[in-house]
């Protein structure tokens, strides 16, 4: 791709990604690197407000398919705006949260097709693929008792959230090479080194990590 590097964050809900993502994007910066950190739906102003009428409570009423194509078009602007303009000037970007979101939630939990879905987000992000994702997998239910308050799908039955886990696990293994599966379960020292090591060792910080890590890391 570009100049920049791209990794996203995924799992289900309460599995610490969040969390992950603001340590790796603090510890990036930390060594200088121009790194941005966002998240989805949202990440953009138009984005944000289309993320309001996703979770909110009293829209139940979303069809699936109107469903997925606010997430798209959330995804497409934050694409454009925000991701694309980043990578080309050579940015580290954090995405809590992007395509794979969609297959896992709406492809497979929706029931509304892994093909389709695939072929709508390579329309939605003009092809942009994350260099790195990280998987961070926690069994559902443990997961939904981490949360403090509950948005419209995180409202959903853990059947729903079941399939959820189940279609990342199965996305990450066709995608071994780019989706790393980090057990969620463990503590979150252990998870983030995990995701340090991972993300040092991928080619883009050839060259460079050395001369960055020189004088944070004495
Ligand atoms: P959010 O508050 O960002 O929570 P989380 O910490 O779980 O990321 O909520 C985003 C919700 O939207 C989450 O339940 C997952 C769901 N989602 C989809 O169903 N499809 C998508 O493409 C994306 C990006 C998110």
């Amino acid at each position: 791709m570009g100049k920049g590097l791209f990794i996203s964050f995924e799992g289900c809900e309460g599995s610490g990604k969040t969390t992950q993502a603001e340590k790796l994007f603090s510890y990036l910066k930390k060594l200088h690197y121009d790194c941005l950190l966002t998240h989805e739906p949202g990440g953009t102003i138009v984005s944000e407000k289309i993320r309001r009428i996703l979770l909110h409570h009293s829209n139940s009423s979303l069809y699936p398919l109107t469903e997925l194509f606010l997430y798209l078009a959330s995804r497409s602007q934050h694409t454009d705006e925000l991701i694309l303009p980043a990578i080309k000037k050579g940015t580290i970007v954090i995405s809590d949260r992007y395509t794979d979101s969609s297959l896992a939630y709406q492809g497979v939990a929706r029931n509304l097709s892994l093909e389709l879905v695939h072929n709508l987000n390579r329309i939605a992000t003009g092809g942009i693929i994350p260099d790195i994702t990280f998987l961070i997998d926690i069994d559902p239910e443990k997961g939904l008792k981490r949360l403090k308050g509950k948005d419209r799908i995180e409202n959903e039955e853990v059947v729903f959230h079941r399939k959820v886990r189940e279609a990342y696990l199965n996305i990450a293994k066709k995608r071994k090479k780019r989706i790393k599966v980090i057990n969620g379960e463990k503590s979150e020292n252990v998870i983030f080194s995990e995701i340090i090591k991972i993300t040092r060792l991928h080619p883009w910080f050839r060259g460079k990590l050395k001369h960055n890590l020189q004088g944070v890391e004495k």
